[in-house]
């Protein structure tokens, strides 16, 4: 089969990775892609919202299934473009309709589907211009800390989480009549704040039929010991340790079913991953947010752990027969350390050039910002590589990543150097 993977970060390395390994893969085409995929798959410079380009490409090289690794193209309506083409509906494509998608693209409808469904979540109500006092009035009923969140896609940053009440009216108002984070902001919800620990489960889905993946956390701040800004995720690892059988009978049972179903029930195209973020307040899990794409960092965890070929499950996945796989997984932990530069997530350089790549043993290296110039990997993001290891448990896997990162170098290079420390 002929395959196309939409993105160029960790998380597309990652699947380009597992999907270069399948037997039922000919051809593996990644747009645009990095330095990394560059290595096991040919890389298209094609940006991932183009979809006259993707179509063109598609058809011209004759491609089977398409991939989709981040948000942007779902939201945008990928999938409804190739299944409303008559040259292009037969095409697999791995990512949900645009109704699914809105489960991230739109916070209120998320925490409507949630609040249709039973499914556990922040209590919440949501706010426009028009209904800015009502949302100042709603401040006021709420213990601090306040959870402003936009209601669009704001590349990870609309999320506000603030003390004192007298700023979270003054971003209120700022995100509803000053156009903080432009049209994503224009309706904001606020919601209760859950004081716990956050994981996420990854969930596969044809619509119908689902799977429930190894769960991951990552470490989304800068700074040690959960400080500073947030990023995409500066490690992560799987399994989670405290997600026992229980809880995790609980997540299933009040989450992932409930989510599953109301899919079905509201007839929505769902033929991929629902990444759904959670926290866990005392022995009980709640929904902080679901993402219609797998996570990175969480990729370069979850998928090494997946020993089935995943080109079988997405066929299967499009097919609508996710009930006939059952997933085979990897025992042992992984852990990723992301490698950053210096700066991340403000102001950063690019252009650095990465020595050491060559050194690393026993470790998988996902590039996430890379690009190659005459034989020399260079930084090109923010987040730059991930260093995956597998171990007996979470810190045997962190351990042996650690002793590699140290094998690699380039100029302003940062990593948190404390990942797990909050599990032991
Ligand atoms: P989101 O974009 O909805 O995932 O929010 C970003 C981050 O804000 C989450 O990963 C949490 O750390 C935090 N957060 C979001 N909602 C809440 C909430 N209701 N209570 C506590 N923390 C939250
Ligand atoms: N690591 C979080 C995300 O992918 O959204």
């Amino acid at each position: 089969m002929n395959i196309l993977i939409l993105g160029s970060g960790g998380r597309e390395h990652t699947f380009a990775y597992k999907i270069a390994q399948s037997k039922n893969c000919s051809k593996l085409f990644v747009a645009p892609g990095n330095a990394g995929t560059s290595k096991i798959a040919s890389n298209v410079a094609i940006k991932v919202t183009d979809f006259e380009a993707i179509k063109e490409f598609v058809l011209k090289e004759r491609m089977e299934m398409l991939i989709v690794g981040p948000e942007d193209p779902l939201v945008q309506g990928i999938q409804d473009y190739f299944e409303k083409d008559e040259q292009l509906k037969n095409v697999m494509v791995i990512g949900p309709s645009k109704r699914g998608a809105l489960l991230e693209g739109s916070k209120e409808r998320a925490k409507e589907f949630m609040a249709l469904y039973k499914i556990p979540t922040a209590a919440y109500q949501s706010f426009t211009a028009e209904s800015l006092d009502a949302g100042k009035q709603f401040l006021e009923t709420l213990k601090p800390p306040y959870v402003l969140k936009a209601d669009g896609l704001a590349a990870g940053k609309g999320v506000l989480i603030l003390n004192d009440i007298e700023e979270a009216r003054t971003e209120l108002e700022n995100m509803l009549t000053h156009s903080k984070f432009g049209e994503a902001g224009s309706t904001v919800v606020i919601e209760e704040f859950l004081d716990g620990v956050e994981l996420s489960v990854f969930v596969l889905t044809d619509g119908e039929n689902y799977l429930t993946l190894p769960t991951a956390k990552d470490y989304k701040r800068i700074g040690e010991g959960n400080t500073g800004l947030n990023t995409g995720g500066m490690g992560a690892i799987s399994p989670v340790p405290f997600a026992d059988e229980v809880f995790m009978k609980k997540i299933e049972d009040r989450i992932v079913k409930p989510t599953v179903e109301g899919i079905k029930k509201e007839k929505i195209t769902y033929k991929g991953f629902i990444f759904i973020g959670l926290i866990k307040v005392g022995e009980e899990p709640y929904v902080i947010e679901y993402n219609v794409r797998m996570g990175d960092p969480e990729t370069e965890v979850v998928l090494p752990r997946i020993k089935s070929d995943l080109v079988e499950v997405f066929k299967k996945t499009s097919e609508g027969k996710l009930n006939e796989v059952n997933l085979e997984i990897e025992e042992q932990s992984a852990a990723t350390v992301m490698l950053v530069s210096g700066g991340y997530p403000e102001a950063y350089e690019k252009g650095k050039v990465i020595t050491g790549l060559e050194n690393i043993e026993d470790s998988l290296v996902f590039h996430a910002g890379t690009s190659e110039e005459n034989g020399t990997v260079k930084t090109n993001g923010g987040r730059v590589i991930a260093v995956t290891s597998f171990g007996e448990d979470y810190k045997q896997a962190l351990k042996k990543s650690y002793q590699n990162v140290e094998k690699l170098h380039f100029d302003k290079m940062y990593f948190r150097k404390d990942l797990g420390f909050d599990l032991s």
